[in-house]
């Protein structure tokens, strides 16, 4: 599984938020922001308190699977916009400068970044940005606000568009009617998928991958449990403009690992497929025993 590192500039940034206020009164927070994205309501962060245990406890797998993402961009940014920024993640997985629009002004600006207060179903008036990503913020708008969130993102971006979701089933259903949009506007994907006609993926399943990010001290003190990391998981798009290269297939499950044979289960240009590699075929053998959740597939059958 892919991991990712927390910076340790961004630990001390976290720790910071967290330190005006008790742990106990933290606990509390993150709790009721559990409970409320449990009930599929998206959290009011409208206090300190609050959006420091949103620092605490979502940063870190936030700031994850932004970074493992984001990996998949075919440039290096020379600007990025983050729409539904929240505590600034992209601005410290972007290598680049950044512009973080909220309507929460509550946020603090925690990382060298221009700060946009505003409304994503009204935008004030933006530059376009090498990169305009949207992420853990879609599902927190009305299905008629998304689809225009997504238009002026495309809009906005010179070179790419990026939509990242919880890997849920709903989180994946957004990012799929923001794929579909894309697309018909003339958006090349450039991962995960390695084709831009209809998703293959079947009812009742959905595309996600995950991500390996180590549990600070103050996580675990705040969410109980004793493991010293959690497995995000995220579904995402991402789009660009020109030329795509997207790799012949990408894994959509841990492989399984038998005896002289892997099996893969891999979504390749005609669609989904679950791959038997053995030994025999020394090239995909080798290729496999490397192989990954969320890793490209490019040996063909
Ligand atoms: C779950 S947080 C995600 C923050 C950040 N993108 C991340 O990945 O950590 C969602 C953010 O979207 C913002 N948001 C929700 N609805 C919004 C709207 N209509 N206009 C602007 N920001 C909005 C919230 O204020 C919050 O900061």
């Amino acid at each position: 599984m892919q991991s990712a590192p927390i910076p340790q500039a961004l630990r001390e940034m976290i720790e910071q938020q967290a330190a005006d206020f008790a742990g106990a009164a933290l606990a509390e927070a993150a709790e009721r922001m559990s409970l409320s994205y449990r009930a599929g309501v998206a959290p009011r962060l409208d206090s300190a308190l609050s959006r420091a245990a949103y620092a605490v406890t979502r940063m870190p797998a936030t700031y994850g699977a932004l970074k493992a993402a984001s990996a998949e961009l075919p440039f290096e940014p020379e600007s990025w916009l983050d729409l539904g920024a929240g505590p600034g993640t992209a601005a410290w997985v972007a290598k680049c400068p950044a512009t973080l629009v909220d309507s929460n002004g509550g946020w603090e600006d925690l990382r060298e970044a221009r700060r946009v207060h505003g409304d994503l179903t009204r935008l004030p008036v933006l530059q376009p940005h090498d990169v305009v990503s949207v992420c853990y913020a879609l599902n927190e708008l009305a299905e008629r606000d998304r689809a225009r969130v997504v238009e002026e993102a495309w809009t906005l971006a010179k070179r790419a568009v990026l939509v990242l979701e919880p890997g849920t089933t709903e989180g994946f259903r957004i990012v799929r009617e923001a794929r579909r949009q894309l697309v018909e506007r003339g958006a090349r994907i450039q991962a995960p998928c390695p084709q831009e006609g209809e998703c293959p993926m079947g009812d009742g399943d959905w595309c996600h991958f995950a991500v390996r990010v180590e549990r600070t001290r103050l996580h675990r003190q705040l969410k109980g449990g004793e493991l010293s990391y959690e497995d995000e998981k995220y579904s995402f798009v991402l789009a660009v403009k020109g030329e795509a290269q997207p790799g012949a297939g990408r894994i959509l499950r841990h492989p399984k690992i038998h005896p002289g044979l892997i099996e893969l289960k891999v979504c390749g240009r005609e669609g989904l497929r679950d791959e038997r590699v053995t030994k025999k075929n020394k090239e995909a053998w080798r290729a496999a025993r490397k192989s990954d959740w969320g890793g490209r597939w490019e040996v063909s059958k």
